[in-house]
């Protein structure tokens, strides 16, 4: 079965052909990076706009790749949630006009579980297992029984793990997105040269959420303070210890939820998982069998959408035309729990 994934959640225009959710016929990315490069992140409405300008064409080259043409497949699939309004509105009209037009399946994704999902094009993944799903917008700790089983076990109380990077990295003056050029600098770097917090929160409801913002305020007062003193600073020092406390916390809560939750399977998924750092971390962790996606597979793609939306078919999980954008994941506040079976 061969289904035709979209994806325009945020910044990235993609679409992609996948057969029975795990064979890749073609996978094509528009990035819009260097339109939003000057305003140091996404600005909606030129995210929109550019969505709306390449969609089409980011289509024709993906049939075009996969040497089929619309008659061949046999489903369309679509992030619709969560993410930017006017971006998923671009998805979502182009997928619901290729249902109609072709008379074909309409399949609604949640973005989140479509990046958890793009662990399966290279592992053969056993449950349960802990999910860390570390984007720009999201940093989400859920445990797994199963593709389409997730309880959300904590999140992020106040900016996301990707979020940090850009941030630290427009102070830095590294540029957009931020997280590539931390890694990069980080390289030269030494990671034991400052120590900034590890903030853990152990307690209670929080063990299994994150907070970033103390960790970004800490690196950002440092370099002040030297700046003032006009001393001499190694922003490869600052990018390189900044990159460890804010990367291993998310081992140290991994570790935890696998001890809690009695498993010791972790997927790794989202744009930051691109991570090298990360990576070796987690690879390296004995007491973890870790699954990773690969890391063209990492940031927003249409092949985890049209992936995962094989098994939602399978399931009979078949959407209707009222299907609607959602900017968010549900009712996840802060803190809280919140079971769903998607
Ligand atoms: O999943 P994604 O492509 O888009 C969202 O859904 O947010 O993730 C983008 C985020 C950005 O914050 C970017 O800086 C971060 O992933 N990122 C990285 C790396 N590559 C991308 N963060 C750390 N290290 C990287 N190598
Ligand atoms: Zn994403």
């Amino acid at each position: 079965m061969k289904i035709l994934g979209i994806e325009t959640t945020c910044d990235e225009t993609s679409a992609s052909l996948v057969e029975d959710g795990k064979k890749i016929l073609s996978n094509v990315v528009a990035t819009q990076f260097e339109f939003h490069r000057e305003y140091s992140g996404i600005v909606p409405e030129i995210a929109s706009r550019k969505h709306q300008e390449v969609i089409n064409y980011v289509i024709e080259q993906c049939l075009k790749e996969a040497h089929l043409c619309f008659e061949n497949i046999d489903a369309v699939a679509v992030a619709h949630y969560p993410g930017l309004i006017g971006s998923l509105l671009v998805g979502l009209v182009t997928a619901k006009t290729i249902s109609l037009s072709l008379g074909i399946p309409l399949i609604g994704i949640n973005h989140l579980e479509a990046h958890l999902y793009s662990i399966h094009f290279s592992n053969s993944v056993e449950y349960p297992l802990v999910g860390l799903i570390i984007s720009g917008g999201h940093t989400l700790l859920v445990t797994s029984r199963g593709i389409g089983s997730y309880e959300i076990r904590g999140s992020t109380l106040d900016d996301a793990v990707g979020e940090a990077f850009d941030k630290v990295a427009k102070h830095l003056g590294l540029g957009y997105p931020g997280g590539p050029a931390i890694e990069i600098t980080a390289r030269a770097g030494d990671e034991t040269a400052f120590e900034f917090p590890r903030v853990i929160l152990n307690a209670g409801r929080d063990r299994y959420n994150f907070s970033y913002s103390g960790l970004k305020n800490a690196v950002i007062n440092q370099r002040k303070s030297f700046l003032r003193k006009g001393e001499e600073n190694s922003t490869q020092n600052i990018a390189a210890s900044f990159q460890a406390a804010a990367t291993d916390v998310l081992l140290i809560k991994a570790r935890w939820a696998c001890e809690d939750f009695k498993t010791d399977r972790v997927a790794l998924a989202g744009g930051v998982a691109n991570n090298e750092r990360i990576r070796r971390l987690f690879s390296e962790e004995k007491s973890l069998i870790s699954y990773l996606p690969e890391k063209f597979l990492t940031q927003d793609n249409a092949a985890m959408v049209a992936g995962l939306a094989y098994h939602k078919y399978l399931h009979g999980e078949i959407s209707n035309f009222s299907l609607k954008p959602r900017s968010r994941l549900g009712s996840i506040v802060k803190g809280k729990r919140k079971k769903y079976e998607s």
